[in-house]
């Protein structure tokens, strides 16, 4: 079947994708077509969220989490590092066979989870860090974003860290061919702010595999030791 014809399944007449089946599928079909390393948000190394990982001095035993890992080579750089308990959650099983295939025997260290993170129920306090490049700003719609930092602040341990990339507001207003929330540090705080405090915001721009120019928003969080689960629980 052409591309446009699978475009207008999938999009109907709103143009984007409206169930989590359609997003599944989007995602599903993007890492079953393509390699890895042709995909726009493709980088070599994840530098930017790698050394403020550094800097943090997390013992290597914490939990960590890559969200919308896809085929990222942050697994990779985290089981190199001597972390012991990462989890990869993505929700596109065949990205994650990608990161499997390239890690070898090392897969076996790592959790990993083919699921929708803003309905997948993560379990309480159990992370020590929360990492996601570019996942979190295809969520355009409130309830997903709220739904997003619920289950953060789930899944947060009091005192956690998260690193977040997202488009910043000169970025293009697509990504993969969906539509995209732009932020810039404040609507990031605005956003997060409530529970987690700011302590360190960086723009990268990022060039795709194309020559495609895309300005990035990165910035460090953490949750104050004083927050318990997001819902009270
Ligand atoms: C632009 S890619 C970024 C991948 C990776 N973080 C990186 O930097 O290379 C976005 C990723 O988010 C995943 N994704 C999109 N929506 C998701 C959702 N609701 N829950 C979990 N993963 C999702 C996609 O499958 C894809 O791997």
């Amino acid at each position: 079947m052409p591309a446009s014809g699978r475009r207008d399944l999938y999009y109907g007449l709103h143009r984007q994708p409206v169930t989590e089946m359609d997003r599944r599928e989007h995602w599903e079909q993007v890492y079953a077509t393509r390699m890895a390393e042709k995909l726009g948000w493709y980088t070599p190394r994840l530098d930017r969220p790698l050394e403020w990982v550094g800097e943090l001095g997390l013992m290597p035993d914490e939990p960590v989490i890559d969200v919308g890992g896809g085929a990222s080579t942050f697994v990779d750089d985290l089981v190199d590092q001597g972390f012991e308990s990462i989890t990869v959650l993505d929700i596109s099983e065949s990205a994650l066979e990608v990161s499997r295939k390239r890690l070898g025997h090392q897969a076996n260290l790592v959790m990993w989870i083919a699921a929708d993170v803003t309905t997948y129920r993560l379990p309480e306090q159990r992370f020590a860090l929360w990492h996601d490049r570019a996942m979190f700003h295809f969520l355009t719609k409130t309830g997903e974003q709220v739904a997003y930092r619920d289950n953060l602040l789930r899944a947060l341990r009091p005192g956690g860290y998260i690193t977040l990339g997202t488009f910043a507001p000169e970025a293009p207003p697509k990504c993969s061919g969906l539509p995209v929330q732009r932020y810039d540090v404040d609507d990031l705080r605005a956003f997060f702010g409530d529970e987690l405090e700011l302590l360190g915001a960086q723009k990268e721009l990022h060039v795709t595999p194309g020559g495609v120019e895309q300005m990035y928003q990165f910035v460090l969080f953490r949750r104050s030791e004083g927050h318990g689960p997001a819902d009270g629980e």
